[in-house]
Parts: structure tokens; C-alpha cells; sequence
């Protein structure tokens, strides 16, 4: 049966820095769950607080319910992938992935059965003999998952472990992590920068920003309602078009205005923005195109650079008074660089937010 993980309230001063800031996260059991934020933001410190490699400041560790703050690693049935992969140097890959088996006492054919399962999961069966010295910067980290997941724990802790792999073979093991994490079910706490990661493979992500939850919710739904600006701006790739704007009345009717754009607004957003005048507009490029949505508005730019992506491509569009919009088309639209004309904006995903707080509205 897996575990429940509950981070509670936890706080972590350095000195007089606050690494982590008031943190609460709670993990059901097999839930995959990832913290991603900027470089510096906490995750490590939140991770090693959780593997009771440091202590908190203030806050409680529960698992299963229990207060397990006092308790060391092993009490607490942790296994942890750490940023910098710690690989005993003088032993061979197999005999690294068989460790925790061997100090639990494991018998010898079933260590051979599950090194073999371990090793075949990473692609690193070729390897099993050589020396964590003999092998890259990537092969190390793959040794290093493996015999993390290799043992049944309570709660699996993961820094950053695909980060020294190359772009397709991180990939290609994230895909694999997420369906061997869903079949073994174990609660897992998974840290990332890299917020495409934490969107692929996650149950629940949280945000984090100077020691701080930003929000934390399934990816998609952080996706569709960020937060705040800074949400909104580390979520998704391209980055979320944000505009100042001020809100005005277009014959009476609520409407938003930044730059080259002038939207009417939904009933609904104009309630929520009530008597501000000015406000950040939020839109994702694929929310902006040249051929017009069910619910549109449309201005006009100049497309100045096209980033093909392959299937799509992101559109750099120029307006009028100088303003750079970002926008996304399918491989097959047939406009690019120099198109100039109407881009149209999907009225029913655009998002307001206060422009002091930067809150979502
Ligand atoms: N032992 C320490 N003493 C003082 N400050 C520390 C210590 N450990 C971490 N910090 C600071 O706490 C903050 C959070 O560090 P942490 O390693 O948790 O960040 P991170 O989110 O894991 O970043 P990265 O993505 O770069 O790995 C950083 O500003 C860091 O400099
Ligand atoms: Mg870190």
C-alpha cells in the first residue's frame, strides 16, 4: 500500500535567508507529484527537509499521518536520486543498482532478477560491468535512478535526475519514468526547473518562487488558470503574451485595451477586473492566430520572424505602435515572414490580472 507524504508549514532558514518559506504539500498515496520553479527557489532544500537530510526551521514531516520530523532517512523508508548523483566510485554498475537489496539481505537470485529489470528499464544492461568512473555524466544519472527505484520505499524523492541526459533520451526516459512510477505506485516527489518536465509527467505540480507555493494543482489546470503573472509566465512554452493594458467601455460595452489590441470582455472577466483601470492581459499564443476562433477579435500586425517547431510554429507578430504579440499556426497555414494582416484572438482564453498584485482576476 503506498504512502501519504505531508510537508507541513515548513520553513528553512540559512542564517538570515528563508529558503523555503511557510510550505505546505501534501502527496496521496501514489501520486506523482513535482515541484518546479527557477533556479534557487527551494526545491532542493524542500527535498533533502523530506529525506531528513536537513532539518526544517519550523514544520512537520508526515507520513502515512505520522510525524516523522525526528526520524532519519532510513526510519522513514525514503529512496532519493539526488541533483549530483552519488554513485559508490569502487563498485561496478551492477553491484551499485544490487546495494540497497544486498543491506536488506535480499536473496542473491532475486537481486540478479531485478538488477537485470532495473538495468533494461534505464538501458544500461551494456554497462553492468564497468565503473561509474567508465561511464558519461548521463549514464551515471540513469545508474543512479535505477537503484533508487530498485527497492520498494515509502515515498521516492527525484532531483532533477533527467538533467544530464540529451534531449531525446530525456524524453524518452521521462515517458518511461512516468509509466514505471504509475505501475509500481509509489508516492513520488519529483524536482524539476524545467516546467515541459513537470507538465509531461506529473499528477500535481507545484510552483515555487522564492521559497514560496505559487499554486499548486494538476498541470493542466495550472496550465488553463495560472495563478499569478509569474505563473503564467513560467507555465508553458512559448511564454504566456503579457500586456499592460487599461479596461474601458467600447459603447458601453467592457472592454480591454493594450496597445494594438481592443477586446470586448465576457460578463464574467469584467465583473472580476470590477473598477480597476489598469490590468495585465494574459494570452497564450495558441490562443492567436490568422484564422479567426468561434469567439474572436482581430488586429492587425506584420509577422517579423516564424520559429518553426516542425508540426507548428511560433509566430512573432509586430504591430502598428511597436508592440511584439506572439502567436502560434499549424505547419500548413501558409503565412510567414513579411504576412501582414488580420490575427485574431481567442476572446474565451484570455486571462486579466492585477496589475499590483499580480493576481488572477
Ligand atoms: N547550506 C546553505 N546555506 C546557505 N544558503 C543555502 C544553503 N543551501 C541552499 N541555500 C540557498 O537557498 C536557496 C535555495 O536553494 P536550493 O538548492 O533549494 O535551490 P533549488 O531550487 O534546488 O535550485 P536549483 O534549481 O539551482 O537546483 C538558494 O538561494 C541557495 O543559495
Ligand atoms: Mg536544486
Amino acid at each position: 500500500m503506498a504512502s501519504t507524504l505531508r510537508l507541513e508549514r515548513i520553513t528553512k532558514r540559512f542564517g538570515d535567508f528563508v529558503a523555503v518559506d511557510d510550505v505546505t504539500v501534501d502527496i496521496a498515496p501514489g501520486e506523482f507529484t513535482t515541484l518546479v520553479g527557477p533556479s534557487g527557489c527551494g526545491k532542493t532544500t524542500l527535498l533533502n527537509i523530506a529525506a531528513a537530510l536537513e532539518r526544517p526551521s519550523t514544520g512537520s514531516i508526515v507520513i502515512d499521518g505520522r510525524d516523522m520530523t525526528e526520524f532519519n532517512a532510513r526510519e522513514r523508508g525514503i529512496a532519493m536520486v539526488f541533483q549530483s548523483y552519488a554513485l559508490y566510485p569502487h563498485l561496478t554498475v551492477r553491484q551499485n543498482l544490487g546495494f540497497p537489496l544486498r543491506v536488506q539481505k535480499v536473496p542473491k537470485a532475486e537481486i540478479a532478477r531485478r538488477v537485470n529489470e532495473a538495468a533494461d528499464l534505464m538501458e544500461i544492461g551494456h554497462l553492468l560491468n564497468r565503473k561509474p568512473r567508465e561511464l558519461s555524466g548521463g549514464q551515471r544519472q540513469r545508474v543512479a535512478i535505477g537503484r533508487a527505484v530498485i527497492r520498494p520505499s515509502t515515498v521516492c524523492l527525484l532531483d532533477e535526475p533527467l538533467s544530464n541526459l540529451d534531449a531525446a533520451l530525456r524524453v524518452r526516459v521521462r515517458a518511461e519514468l512516468k509509466l514505471l512510477f504509475a505501475r509500481m505506485g509509489t508516492t513520488t516527489m519529483f524536482v524539476t526547473h524545467d516546467q515541459s518536465e513537470a507538465m509531461t509527467m506529473s499528477d500535481r505540480v507545484v510552483v515555487l518562487k522564492d521559497g514560496k507555493v505559487q499554486q499548486q494543482g494538476a498541470p493542466l489546470e495550472v496550465y488553463r488558470n495560472p495563478a499569478n503573472v509569474f505563473v503564467a509566465s513560467f507555465i508553458g512554452s512559448p511564454q504566456m503574451n503579457l500586456l499592460p493594458g487599461q479596461l474601458a467601455s467600447d459603447d458601453g460595452r467592457p472592454a480591454v485595451k493594450a496597445g494594438a489590441l481592443d477586446l470586448g470582455l465576457s460578463a464574467g472577466l469584467a465583473a472580476a477586473a470590477g473598477a480597476r483601470s489598469e490590468i495585465i492581459l494574459g494570452i497564450r499564443a495558441e490562443d492567436i492566430a490568422t484564422t479567426p476562433f468561434a469567439n474572436s477579435s482581430k488586429f492587425s500586425a506584420r509577422i517579423e520572424l516564424v520559429e518553426h517547431l516542425g508540426n507548428s510554429a511560433i509566430m512573432h507578430y509586430r504591430t502598428a505602435d511597436g508592440g511584439r504579440i506572439l502567436g502560434m499556426e499549424m505547419r500548413d497555414s501558409g503565412v510567414g515572414t513579411g504576412w501582414s494582416g488580420d490575427v485574431h484572438v481567442n476572446l474565451d482564453a484570455v486571462k486579466l490580472f492585477d496589475s499590483k498584485t499580480t493576481a488572477a482576476l
